[in-house]
């Protein structure tokens, strides 16, 4: 690979290439890859109308550059380390040959059940190998896959089956989560019953439970996949072809389908994962995302595989069975990266020590964080316990609608500085915008993060809503890219991500709407209304605070507050669940009916000192009510 950004004056050169001559420095990292056609042009994009095109009229297959270009150097090097729930389970390691064989027969089962090229199938499984082969076989067909994480609840999952119109749902029949066994196919049941789209249901049998199979709809994958063909050619697709959907949350109820197209997106997670993770050969690599979130996609699936490495997958939990499971799976399997979320190294450093002590960690070279803004405290446990003060952190920003990271540092080339994500990669420009809406243009500022420029993995539009997608992130800031993210600029001119400036509050790493957890509490037959905020919360990064109005006076309140928990755990999934409730006799409403969440934040958060201008509130006197309700 060419594309190894080695040293600081590397670096320099790389962005300031990037800059002057964005164009010419893509089609170089492009030209590491297998392409069945070149490209006419590199990249045609329009900021104002959101249309990004990179490498169009070229054609190549992702799972190609993937699996088969490896082969023939590395068809014996172990592609994939599957870690099972269970420690003592047989761990699997999976090679680029194995991984081969299973892509293409899972492949040619996915054309004998009817599924074409621009076919959406939805993927509802655990972090089981078999996730990767059908993400994978997908891909290698040109269905454009929706991963939905398995922790999602069946109305959550079936308004995902239908937004995309998925022909096809792969699940499994339960799943193992610490010392849980999940029904998943029962959870996929209830939401097919509002899914006139799905025609067949794959089922991967896991935890061979018993489980109900409707005729004609759904099929055991066993005997297809023994039954299938190996040999499958991968075929040639647009560089603009979508790859796949990804789902995060919005401002309305209405989950957005972040889509992805294939060369650009193969181009950027491929050099941002060799380049953030200082990948060499023989590494072991190990991100603990799920696969049904974004950085699973780009940087368990996706990127390692680009690169010819090796990647762990991981289906349990880090608590289970007890909290040096992390550990002792870095320690045998000698994993060199580890790449991990500030909610989990905040809930492991509330463990005993000794659950870290136990375990050498002595491979590691390179520790990572995705997800939220980590705090100093956590950054400087996971520095000295983890990283043994000899392992950069790469403190790595972006979101899944940039498809890849965008702001991290480069190990052993930017500085370290706790909680700060430091430099933008080459081909990144960030700026902060003043409260006018204008490029700050000096250091030490504070503002909204906007990315200048396009990159190859920008997300191309929100599935069946375009009109949608231009407002989210190209309208606040015309001609720029709105991050909905607020950063720093510190007088070196690096970059602190300090979170959230719109209605997504980040809970354990993930990215929570306001509005769909309000739907699902709405529902209730006694609520009125209702108001999501978050609060600081020392495990979680943020919890949810929930203030709801009544339609009357109920008498078993804890009842009703069980049943509003229950109700968010049925539509979205019980990651959404509040922490705290407060029954209100209102909420803070501006003239036009807006409700006024800055005053609902500070209550939430127990500040009670000065709620700034309220004289724009239809009914102020409701702000006391909720604060004397609160105490
Ligand atoms: C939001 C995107 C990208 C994969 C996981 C989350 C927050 C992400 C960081 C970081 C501070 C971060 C932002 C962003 N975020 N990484 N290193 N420091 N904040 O993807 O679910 O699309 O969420 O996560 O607020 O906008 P996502």
């Amino acid at each position: 690979m060419s594309y190894k950004i080695r040293n600081k004056e590397d670096y320099a050169a790389s962005y300031k290439k990037s800059i002057e001559n964005n164009s010419d420095f893509w089609e170089d990292i492009a030209q590491n890859f297998t392409w069945f056609k070149p490209w006419n042009t590199v990249m045609e994009c329009d900021m104002k109308e959101a249309s990004f095109k990179w490498f169009d009229g070229a054609q190549t297959n992702i799972t190609y550059n993937c699996i088969d270009r490896h082969l023939e150097q590395k068809g014996n090097q172990t592609a994939i380390i599957f870690e099972p729930n269970l420690p003592t389970d047989k761990a699997l390691q999976i090679s680029y040959n194995q991984l081969h064989e299973n892509v293409c027969k899972m492949s040619n089962v996915l054309i004998q059940m009817g599924i074409k090229k621009g076919d959406r199938v939805a993927i509802y499984l655990p972090m089981i190998p078999e996730l990767a082969y059908c993400v994978l076989a997908c891909a290698r067909i040109g269905a454009i896959h929706s991963v939905i994480f398995a922790g999602f609840s069946s109305g959550a999952l079936s308004a995902r089956i239908n937004d995309a119109s998925c022909k096809m749902v792969i699940t499994s029949d339960g799943s193992y989560r610490g010392n849980k066994t999940i029904d998943l196919k029962g959870i996929v049941d209830e939401a097919l019953k509002d899914c006139p789209c799905v025609q067949n249901v794959l089922v991967v049998e896991r935890t061979n439970t018993e489980i109900k199979m409707i005729k004609n709809r759904d099929h055991y994958l066993t005997p297809l996949i023994e039954a299938a063909s190996s040999v499958h050619e991968a075929q040639a697709f647009d560089s603009e072809d979508p790859l796949f959907i990804l789902y995060t949350s919005g401002s309305t109820g209405k989950p957005k389908g972040m889509l992805h197209t294939t060369g650009g997106y193969m181009i950027y997670t491929a050099y941002t994962f060799n380049n953030v993770f200082a990948y060499e050969e023989k590494d072991v690599y190990w991100c603990t995302a799920d696969i049904g979130w974004i950085t699973g996609h780009s940087y368990i699936v996706y990127g390692p595989l680009l690169n010819g490495a090796t990647t762990l997958m991981f289906e349990g939990v880090p608590s289970y069975p007890n909290a040096g499971r992390f550990w002792e799976i870095v320690d045998k399997f000698q994993v060199n990266q580890f790449y991990t979320a500030p909610t989990a190294i905040r809930a492991l450093a509330k463990e005993s020590i000794d659950y870290v002590n136990k375990y050498e960690l002595s491979s590691l070279k390179i520790i990572g964080t995705v997800g939220e803004p980590i705090n100093e405290e956590a950054w400087q446990w996971y520095h000295k316990n983890i990283g043994k003060e000899k392992c950069p952190i790469v403190d790595t920003w972006w979101q899944t609608e940039t498809g890849g990271i965008l702001i991290s540092p480069l190990p052993h080339i930017s500085p370290q500085i706790p909680t700060f994500a430091t430099n933008p990669l080459p081909g990144i420009q960030p700026v902060l915008m003043d409260q006018s809406g204008n490029e700050s243009s000096e250091n030490n500022v504070v503002g909204k993060l906007c990315i200048k420029r396009a990159w190859p993995s920008i997300a191309r539009t929100i599935w069946g809503d375009h009109q949608r997608y231009k407002e989210t992130y190209f309208t606040a800031f015309p001609g720029y890219y709105f991050t909905g993210d607020g950063a720093k600029r510190d007088s070196s001119g690096m970059y602190r991500i300090t979170g959230r400036v719109d209605d997504v509050i980040i809970v354990s790493g993930h990215n929570l709407g306001t509005a769909p957890i309000e739907d699902a509490i709405n529902e209730h037959e006694y609520v009125a209304e209702s108001a999501i905020v978050g609060f600081p919360h020392d495990v979680k990064g943020n919890a949810l605070y929930g203030y709801v109005t009544l339609k009357q006076d109920i008498e078993n309140k804890e009842l009703l507050k069980k049943e509003i928990n229950q109700l968010i755990s049925e539509k979205i999934g019980p990651i959404a669940k509040l922490d705290r409730i407060q029954f209100t006799p209102g909420l803070p409403k501006t003239r036009s009916g807006k409700i006024m969440r800055r005053i609902l934040r500070k209550i939430a958060e127990g500040d009670f000192a000065s709620f700034g201008d309220i004289s724009t509130l239809l009914n102020p006197e409701v702000v006391e009510e909720i604060k004397n309700g609160k105490i």
